[in-house]
């Protein structure tokens, strides 16, 4: 760690020396998580667009590996998925040595025969995905659209009939369009979703995956999941999801997935479904092909906001932690649930509390290792108080970089980068974020992942995300500083780990 690296994270994937966007073609294949993002080979601004490559076995150590497809004269890379092709349907495999097929988006350049459109190509890997060819024949398909684009491919099981289908968008229709299969070339053209919910920029990156309903094994609900650029709710990129039904040709939203419009047909964003309510998660998908069907996102820690100026060198920008989705019902309804993947087994705390009375007096929470990642547990009963103060990574000198707060009568948890941190590379930067967060048997639960330029909080077992980017400038002689105002709470248990 050197001065111009410092906001290195430890935990989250960088590349190495280049800039990196939305994570591509997540999949697991022979006991390998293979991470595919859209990449710059040649530079750390947006450009160039290829497939850059890392692979991991336990989705926290990453390798970086030559750039998997490249761009070339004719056409960018854009986002897309990856299948294993188990059946050899595409036959780009054989039945022993199955092929892992992407499925992508051309971008054509000008000049090129396609120009001015976006459609969606094969390329294959008969190597366990360390090596790709295109597709001889690409594009597969096309709808002379300049903005079709970011397919996820599935297999879709139905009783005696299985086929691949396709979610990708039109992206300025803020539509969702879906196709079907049975070889990966030919594809016929399903259904469309949208618009709905937030609809104030481009749909992009969408994933549609089915799960159980925790507690109710015999309940599956299926996931639609859209980032929206700009127009998330809080400011710029975001990804927002529905929850329903999928029959093969058709998704069904649930009429409580759908807020409400108002009589100019405005959407109130805090009603629509997010799956981060803070600036920097985007273009989050699913991996394909994990064991025990499990469901498991990586995120963009960025927003297109500003992202191009993060004040980062010779890399820039990370993707988010992985996290393990399921669903949980809630009543009648049937919610997102989301958790970090962590070092396992976590380390013993550094410092930890057990029903300790909080008041007028702050609570310190040590920070044993700065080269480290940091990662806070708290479970408080807010009691009489009417605040709750986390100041995350102060130094003795100025504001904290990040300060969270929560708001015992409004419910709502803030996290606010405005003071602190390095804001002055984009004036949209410096921002405060707000999330709803109701309290469960009285208790807020928070669990807060620190990696030198990033916080995310997982609140209530969850059921709330809320990530933000930071840049401090001072140096932290702290993790944090707990306290409450307005009256007395209690922590029921406070705890601060070092994550090497
Ligand atoms: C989302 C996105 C995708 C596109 C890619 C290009 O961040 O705009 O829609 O495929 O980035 O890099």
């Amino acid at each position: 760690r050197n001065a111009v690296d410092s906001y290195r994270p430890v935990l989250h994937y960088t590349a190495r020396d280049t800039w990196l966007n939305d994570p591509n073609g997540l999949v697991w294949y022979q006991g390998i998580y293979h991470l595919f993002y859209q990449n710059n080979p040649f530079g750390n601004v947006w450009g160039n667009m290829s497939w850059g490559h890392a692979t991991s076995t336990d989705l926290l150590h990453w390798t970086e590996q030559p750039v998997a497809i490249a761009c070339d004269d004719e056409e960018d890379i854009f986002s897309g998925s990856i299948v294993v092709d188990t059946e050899n349907t595409s036959g780009f495999g054989t039945s022993t040595s199955p092929a892992l097929v992407a499925i992508y988006t051309s971008a054509y350049k000008d000049g090129s025969l396609h120009e001015g459109t976006q459609a969606q190509s094969l390329a294959y890997s008969t190597d366990a995905g360390m090596s790709w060819t295109k597709y001889a024949h690409n594009p597969v398909l096309g709808r002379e659209s300049a903005h079709f684009r970011d397919p996820k491919v599935f297999l879709y099981n139905a009783p005696g009939d299985s086929y691949w289908v396709m979610v990708a968008v039109e992206a300025q229709h803020q539509q969702v369009v879906l196709y079907r299969s049975s070889d990966l070339k030919a594809w016929t053209y399903l259904s469309s979703f949208g618009p709905a919910n937030a609809g104030g920029g481009e749909w992009e990156c969408p994933d549609l995956f089915p799960l159980p309903v925790a507690g109710q094994e015999d309940q599956t609900k299926w996931v639609l999941i859209v980032n929206i650029n700009p127009g998330a709710v809080a400011g710029g990129s975001g990804g927002q999801y529905f929850i329903g039904d999928f029959d093969g040709v058709t998704f069904h939203p649930d009429a409580d997935s759908i807020a409400p419009r108002d009589e100019v047909g405005g959407v109130d964003l805090e009603r629509c479904l997010w799956l981060d309510w803070g600036r920097d998660y985007y273009a989050g998908v699913s991996f394909s092909n994990v064991p025990n069907g499990r469901c498991i996102m990586i995120g963009w820690m960025n927003n297109w906001d500003y992202a191009n100026s993060l004040p980062t060198t010779p890399w820039r920008s990370g993707m988010s932690l992985a996290r393990r989705v399921t669903l949980e019902s809630h009543g009648e309804v049937a919610r997102l649930v989301q958790h970090p993947i962590l070092p396992v087994p976590l380390p013993a705390p550094d410092l930890e509390v057990v029903d300790f009375e909080l008041a007028s007096a702050e609570v310190t929470l040590p920070l044993v290792d700065a080269t480290a990642a940091q990662l806070i547990e708290a479970e408080i009963m807010p009691g009489t108080s009417q605040t709750i103060r986390l100041e995350l990574l102060p130094s003795l000198h100025g504001r904290a970089p990040a300060v969270l707060s929560y708001n015992v009568a409004t419910s709502e948890l803030c996290l606010d980068r405005r003071e602190g941190g390095d804001t002055s590379f984009n004036e949209t930067f410096g921002s405060i974020e707000v999330a709803p967060v109701p309290l469960e048997d009285g208790v807020l639960r928070l669990r807060i992942v620190i990696d030198h330029c990033s916080v995310e909080v997982f609140a209530q077992n969850g059921r709330v995300v809320l990530s933000d980017l930071i840049f401090p400038v001072a140096e932290a002689d702290r993790c944090a500083v707990l306290s409450v105002e307005g009256g007395r709470a209690i922590a029921r248990r406070l705890a601060v780990l070092t994550l090497r």
